[in-house]
């Protein structure tokens, strides 16, 4: 059984979905460590209340940039973690956490990337640049993390409607309907073979 580490900020709704996703067979893989820069995050209460291991890591237990990336590298590792997973993370992960899980950190982006990405897209900043410019259509993209904002291999895309009428926040429930289903699906894809990752 593989074995997740998420990595989250707020308010936990993908997290969520992936844990559902484990427990009712569609993922066949469990959460091993959630781990959050927001000690207040709803995120970190879902998952203790899921009897799933927590852990804080921010620059408040880390002062130091570094050792925050070496803390994390070590607390996914001693958790036996095979994949992280971002889920509404909101900070870059560092280098040692990246070369260690090299090809193996995912994020999930409400955008069809490269369309709407980048530094300061996040949230409901991106669904109200998608109205601003009038787009048609939407969607959510899966894709690994490198070193650049919205950077890495795509590995999934879906796209979603605009609506005539649509604010910031009717479009993001839409988005997020969607998430919450191809998230689990590609990394179900990965475990299963049918994607393959880059080397
Ligand atoms: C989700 O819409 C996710 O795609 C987005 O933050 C939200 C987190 O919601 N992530 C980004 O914008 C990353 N650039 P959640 O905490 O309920 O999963």
């Amino acid at each position: 059984m593989k074995k997740l580490g998420i990595l989250v900020s707020g308010r936990g709704s993908n997290m969520l979905a992936i844990m559902d996703a484990c427990k009712t067979g569609k993922l066949s893989a469990e959460v091993s460590i959630v781990i959050s820069n927001n000690r207040d995050s709803n995120a970190l209460t879902i998952a203790r209340d899921r009897n799933i291991k927590t852990a804080h890591l921010s620059s408040i237990t880390h002062p130091d940039v570094q050792f925050l990336d070496i803390a994390m590298k070590e607390t996914l590792i001693d958790n036996e973690v095979d994949f992280v997973l971002l889920a509404g993370f909101m900070k870059k992960v560092g280098r040692e956490t990246l070369n260690a899980y090299k090809g193996r950190v995912l994020n999930i982006h409400p955008s069809l990337l490269p369309r709407f990405g980048g530094q300061g897209m996040f949230g409901i900043h991106v669904h109200e640049a998608v109205i601003t410019a009038a787009e048609k259509e939407t969607g959510v993209t899966i894709h690994l993390v490198d070193s650049e904002y919205d950077g890495g291999t795509i590995l999934a895309q879906r796209k979603v409607p605009v609506k005539i009428n649509d604010t910031p926040e009717s479009l993001a429930a839409r988005v997020l309907e969607v998430e919450h289903v191809l998230y689990a699906e590609t990394i179900q894809k990965i475990i299963d073979g049918s994607i393959i990752l880059p080397d």
